[in-house]
């Protein structure tokens, strides 16, 4: 067992692969016994098809856009990596990105391939089991209670208003729609019942410690619960509506451990499949709007719940499809907040079009009130996106204030990174406003890109470009593969020699293993030994892709051996250099002297 004690802000042991099972603590025995029983080639080819090229496998990368595959997988090292977008790692972290899971979830699906079995003390809120693991559980719980109460005689009020509104009882049953009883308590109670801790409660959001001191209430009161699903089908949150016209209209879990409000989309669980074979992703706003289209078979919606469309929402879209639909109340089309989700849409390459529903509709009453097939003509009649905000922007501005239409049309053009399609549009715009295709095109050489919008989101930790050397990264992955390189390469250069504390680290592991008997390594495995958001993580991966096209490791080695002293040469004379200056500008001789002598004494010295 590996102890990494750096990062003191969490408690990392070094067996963790990530924040979550450094609560859950699956050891690493099991973590290993399951990547050495799983391929992951056979893995990946579940989700995505993939082809032979030499000993590895190819694929367009599932997490970007690409025609020509950059995705290689090699079953040799057990690690895939893309060399158009930077992702790559194990199997676990495979499906993690995927599917957009968590650790732990991760893993309790390739322990079930493999056969492994995870030791269990998951009992609802049970001790051992990780935070996150727990709050899943509850949630769940509290689905349940919501879900049997809406089916019990005391539901019969809110049975009654969602059957007005035209549920059946199938989609009720489908979405687990529930309902939350009037009193303050009831939930804690329930969970009380079964042991529960109440700060658990508190940390699912589904209780608020009250200010006098008498302890939790329940969030949820005299409410139908609509519990929200992650991807995969776990509850990570409720939303709750009131049955009349009291406000506010819905209440919804605040961001917790498991819910964070930009990176899920209501729906994506059930819509995933209909997605996929649609080749579409239709973009509403509601719950409702999502549930009951679902029960006239409209099968590919999800829902932003009420907020801005994210950049990690539509990363969690692009992996189903490249072209979504955007439905707009008729009276929302103006609104520069719908307009902004569409940049980001484009921005991510995605086809965007935009459905407005007749006036007074939205898609929960155009089911409704529509024949069968009605919301998919609605959907086919989508408009592009330059055409809708083009429209749009005219409508409001005047077709005559033609510098704030371009003002407004430029960046998104900007965004688009089709060279053929960003022509079109120029052109497009330029006969529409009567203006000179070139003057839009020296327009446009101004736009600066307008990231204003991103305010919402958190880039994901693993996304971080870390400035390592070039030449530090190929010799740790030609190190890391063959077990002579990685001895030749201690015995030529001292750990501090190697500039990068994260290359360091790594090689201090790899070489623990090596002494201890190892003769190969199995990459996969070792990456599962560093945290997801461990720079270490990532330099192993950029590491390993770099030696996987070298073609004679050994005399790579020797050649990334001597770039390293020599880097490591020409910084230390800058160094040097920039204290020389230093000091003939505050004319200190002495010191100037000195520096002279061994400036010199640097330059002499020969990089071997
Ligand atoms: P809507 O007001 O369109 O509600 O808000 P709805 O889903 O169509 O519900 P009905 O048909 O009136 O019953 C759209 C979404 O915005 C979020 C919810 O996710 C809702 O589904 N919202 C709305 C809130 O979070 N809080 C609110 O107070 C209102
Ligand atoms: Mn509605």
């Amino acid at each position: 067992m590996f102890r990494f004690q750096e990062d003191k802000e969490k408690v990392i042991v070094g067996t963790c692969a990530d924040n979550e099972n450094a609560m859950g603590m699956i050891p690493q025995e099991i973590i290993d016994q399951i990547l050495d029983r799983i391929d992951i080639v056979e893995v990946i080819s579940g989700y995505i098809p993939v082809k032979k090229a030499g000993r590895n496998f190819k694929a367009n990368c599932p997490f970007h856009d690409e025609k020509t595959p950059s995705f290689v997988i090699s079953p040799d090292k057990q690690i895939y990596h893309c060399f158009g977008c930077s992702a790559g790692g194990n199997a676990i972290r495979f499906i993690m990105e995927y599917e957009n899971t968590g650790f732990r979830e991760a893993i309790e699906g390739l322990a079930a391939r493999a056969g492994v079995k995870i030791p269990d003390d998951r009992k609802p809120g049970g001790e051992g089991a990780s935070i996150a693991s727990k709050l899943y559980d509850i949630n769940k719980l509290a689905a349940d209670f919501y879900h049997n109460y809406l089916r019990s005689d005391k539901g019969k009020r809110a049975l009654d208003y969602l059957k007005k509104r035209g549920f059946n009882s199938e989609t009720l049953s489908k979405f687990k729609v529930g309902f939350a009883p009037e009193a303050w308590d009831s939930l804690r109670k329930h969970c009380e019942g079964k042991k529960i801790p109440v700060e658990l409660l508190r940390k699912a959001g589904l209780t608020i410690l009250s200010e006098k001191g008498k302890g939790d209430y329940d969030r949820f009161r005299n409410r139908i619960i609509f519990p929200i699903f992650n991807e995969r089908g776990h509850v990570v949150g409720f939303g709750g509506r009131v049955l009349d016209d009291s406000l506010p209209k819905y209440i919804n879990t605040p961001e917790t451990i498991i819910y964070s409000k930009s990176n899920v989309l209501y729906g994506l669980n059930f819509s995933k499949i209909g997605i996929r074979e649609k080749s579409c992703a239709v973009i509403v706003e509601g719950y409702m709007d999502v549930v009951m289209p679902f029960q006239y078979d409209v099968t590919n919606l999800v829902a932003t719940s009420g907020t801005a469309l994210t950049p990690g929402q539509v990363s969690m879209l692009k992996k189903y499809t490249g072209t979504a639909v955007m439905v707009f109340d008729s009276d929302q089309a103006g609104e520069s907040a719908s307009l902004r989700g569409l940049d980001v849409l484009i921005e991510k390459g995605m086809n965007v079009k935009i459905a407005t529903l007749p006036k007074g509709e939205d898609p929960d009453s155009f089911v409704r009130n529509n024949e069968p097939g009605a919301f998919y003509g609605v959907i086919d009649n989508a408009k592009g996106l330059f055409e809708y905000k083009l429209d749009v922007l005219i409508q409001r501005l005047g077709e005559r204030n033609i510098g704030g239409i371009v003002d407004e049309m430029l960046p998104t053009i900007t965004k688009v990174d089709n060279a053929v399609v960003q022509s079109d549009y120029l052109r497009r715009l330029a006969e529409r406003l009567g203006v000179h295709e070139a003057s839009l095109r020296h327009e446009m050489g101004k736009v600066k890109p307008d990231y204003s919008y991103h305010y919402e989101t958190e880039e994901k930790p693993d996304k971080k470009s870390y400035n390592y050397k070039n030449s530090e990264l190929h010799l740790l992955g030609l190190a890391v593969l063959d077990k002579k390189l990685f001895l030749r390469m201690r015995e030529e250069l001292a750990p501090g020699e190697f500039q990068d504390s994260s290359i360091k680290k790594i090689i201090d592991v790899v070489g623990e293993l090596f002494d201890k008997g190892e003769d190969r390594i199995n990459p996969g495995k070792l990456l599962s030994r560093f945290q997801q958001d461990e720079p270490a993580r990532e330099a192993l991966v950029k590491a390993l892709a770099k030696a996987e096209i070298t073609q004679d490791p050994g005399k790579a080695l020797i050649d990334c051996i001597f770039c390293v002293r020599k880097e490591n040469k020409e910084d230390k004379l800058k160094g040097l250099t920039l204290r020389l200056k230093k000091a003939q500008e505050s004319s200190d001789d002495a010191e100037v002297k000195k520096l002279l002598v061994e400036i010199n004494k640097l330059h002499k010295e020969k990089v071997v």
